[in-house]
């Protein structure tokens, strides 16, 4: 069916002339059950076809025999000039709706989705960033609040996986074709892993996975449109282009790192700070994962990767260690079987970090 597809999208011509797929304006070409997905990419001084182009782009693709839906991300390309240096110049274009002016590249500033959007990031990847996000969100949301959880993660999404909702899950469109988060553990939540397969996102180039994250925060209808009160973004691991971009962007108003305590992990971990600094969000702290284990059998407690990380970044980075979380079983066993431990009744000294780490960032959040 793939094939027809592309046929069907190279008798849309771009302004060169060729197909629009052999253009390449075509990415991350995918099709499950008869849902066709791409990516619609223009250059960025072609935003404003963006919006007719995907009107046409659904109709054909939707002519082909067999398919049921599609699902398009519009996004542009960063302009030649800003490529070196700005990352802030890629612009997303919301789903229906005129397509903006391109932003400048500094003041630029994304659409607000709640009074206060807290960024979760960590210099390197499998720290329990994402495991560390979720919990937080659910524990924040049995408090009241209207919380949501981004995940910004678009190489290796985990909200499908915590949510417990399956990449299959997808979310609906409003008569304005904004996205409506999904929901679980009463939290509202977006992820490109629900829009995408994985593996078609893993070859995108980094403006690509700037512009559909941006549309993902931007054009999601968070709090049935009247906003959050927290959304927590689960950045990519890393300081990298994405990271820098999002922060710069102002779609954070504060961030948390998380760590695990061995020395290299805090070398990453500062990595992380400066980056945060660099672009001057505020870093609420770090919570050190995997702190320690206390023995079920005999109930020592074993500080596997070390310890001394609190001092040692109070010290650099003057930081305080915001929570402590034991690795363990049951944390583990609930972020795979989408079932957070902060839930749990019988996860005592689990769900008690959860919910002193909460404790402590909700009045730095709602300050
Ligand atoms: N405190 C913990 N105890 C036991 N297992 C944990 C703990 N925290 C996280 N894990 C497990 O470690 C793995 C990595 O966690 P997670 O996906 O949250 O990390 P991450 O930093 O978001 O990773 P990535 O860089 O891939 O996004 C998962 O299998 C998770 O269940
Ligand atoms: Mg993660």
């Amino acid at each position: 069916m793939l094939d027809q597809v592309r046929d069907a999208l190279n008798g849309i011509k771009a302004p060169d002339g060729q197909g629009l797929v052999d253009a390449g304006y075509v990415q991350g070409l995918d099709e499950d059950d008869g849902i066709v997905r791409l990516v619609l990419e223009a250059p960025a001084d072609r935003v404003k076809a963006l919006v007719p182009l995907k009107a046409a782009v659904d109709k054909a693709v939707r002519a082909v025999e067999g398919v049921k839906g599609t699902r398009i991300i519009t996004t542009t390309q960063r302009p030649p000039a800003a490529a070196q240096g700005s990352p802030a110049a890629a612009t997303a274009v919301p789903q229906g709706s005129a397509a903006p002016e391109r932003r400048p590249p500094t003041d630029a500033k994304l659409p607000r989705p709640a009074r206060h959007v807290m960024g979760v990031a960590s210099g390197k990847g499998g720290v329990g960033k994402s495991t560390t996000a979720y919990n937080i969100g659910v524990a924040l949301a049995q408090d009241g609040l209207r919380v949501g959880i981004l995940d910004a993660d678009i190489y290796g999404p985990s909200v499908p996986l915590l949510s417990g909702l399956g990449p299959d899950a997808k979310p609906d469109l409003d008569d304005q074709k904004r996205m409506i988060p999904l929901q679980a553990h009463g939290l509202e939540m977006m992820s490109i892993g629900f829009l995408v397969p994985a593996d078609s996102a893993t070859v995108w180039r980094g403006p690509m996975v700037q512009n559909a994250l941006f549309q993902l925060y931007g054009s999601t209808l968070w709090g049935g449109g009247e906003g959050l009160d927290v959304l927590i973004v689960d950045l990519p691991p890393g300081t990298g282009d994405i990271q820098l971009s999002l922060a710069q962007q102002s779609a954070l108003d504060s961030a948390i790192i998380v760590t695990t305590p061995q020395d290299l992990a805090l070398i990453d971990a500062l990595k992380a700070v400066s980056m945060l600094e660099k672009v001057s969000t505020r870093v609420l702290g770090v919570v050190e994962n995997m702190s320690h284990f206390v023995c079920p059998d005999c109930g020592s407690l074993h500080r596997i990767f070390g310890e001394g990380a609190a001092e040692h970044l109070k010290d650099r980075k003057n930081l305080s260690v915001i929570g402590e979380v034991p690795l363990s079983m049951p944390i583990r066993k609930g972020a795979d079987e989408g079932a957070p431990v902060v839930l749990d009744a019988e996860a005592g000294p689990e769900r008690d970090a959860y919910i002193a780490i909460k404790s402590t960032l909700k009045p730095l959040m709602m300050a």
